[in-house]
């Protein structure tokens, strides 16, 4: 059961940061290439995907996550381990906020996602330090 749970937490990650990375660095770059009402056509299905693939991530990351927290970390005492989990759990959700507030389907957020690269790259850059203290947990 614990693999399992592992399983699922890293497959949401790969899912979710992996679909970020393709989004910022090959989607979006190679979009320019097209007509403006193409590029929006495309981007407009492209997002409504990749709502669902990142929603869905979200979903499984928080779940796994807090599985992983009751059968790991529940019994660690206060200190350094729990310490960097927080912040790695606070990171996570900067990382989830901005993931929604891109994928929304609200109007009012289109002024947000009017700098969608720029958003993106933060978020991925934040993920990928998720991962650094992920990984940094594992020695404990
Ligand atoms: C951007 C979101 C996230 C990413 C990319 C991410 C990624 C990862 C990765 C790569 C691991 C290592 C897996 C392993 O060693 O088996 C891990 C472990 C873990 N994650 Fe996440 N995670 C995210 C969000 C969360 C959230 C929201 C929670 C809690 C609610 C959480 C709790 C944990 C726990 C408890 C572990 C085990 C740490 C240990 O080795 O002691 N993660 N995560």
């Amino acid at each position: 059961m614990t693999s399992l749970v592992q399983w699922v937490h890293l497959v949401a990650a790969v899912v979710g940061v992996g679909g970020m990375a393709f989004v910022l660095a090959i989607l979006l770059p190679s979009a320019r290439v097209l007509r403006e009402e193409h590029r929006n056509l495309l981007l407009k299905t492209v997002m409504g995907r990749f709502r669902l693939a990142s929603w869905s991530a979200i979903t499984l990351l928080l779940a796994s996550g807090l599985y992983s927290i009751r059968l790991r970390a529940w019994e660690a005492p206060w200190g350094p381990y729990w310490k960097w989990l927080t912040v790695k759990i606070v990171l996570a959700f900067c990382v989830f906020t901005i993931t929604l507030l891109l994928t929304l389907p609200l109007q009012a957020l289109d002024r947000f996602r009017s700098r969608r690269e720029m958003w993106l790259a933060i978020a991925l850059g934040v993920a990928l330090v998720v991962i650094l203290i992920s990984a940094y947990l594992r020695g404990f």
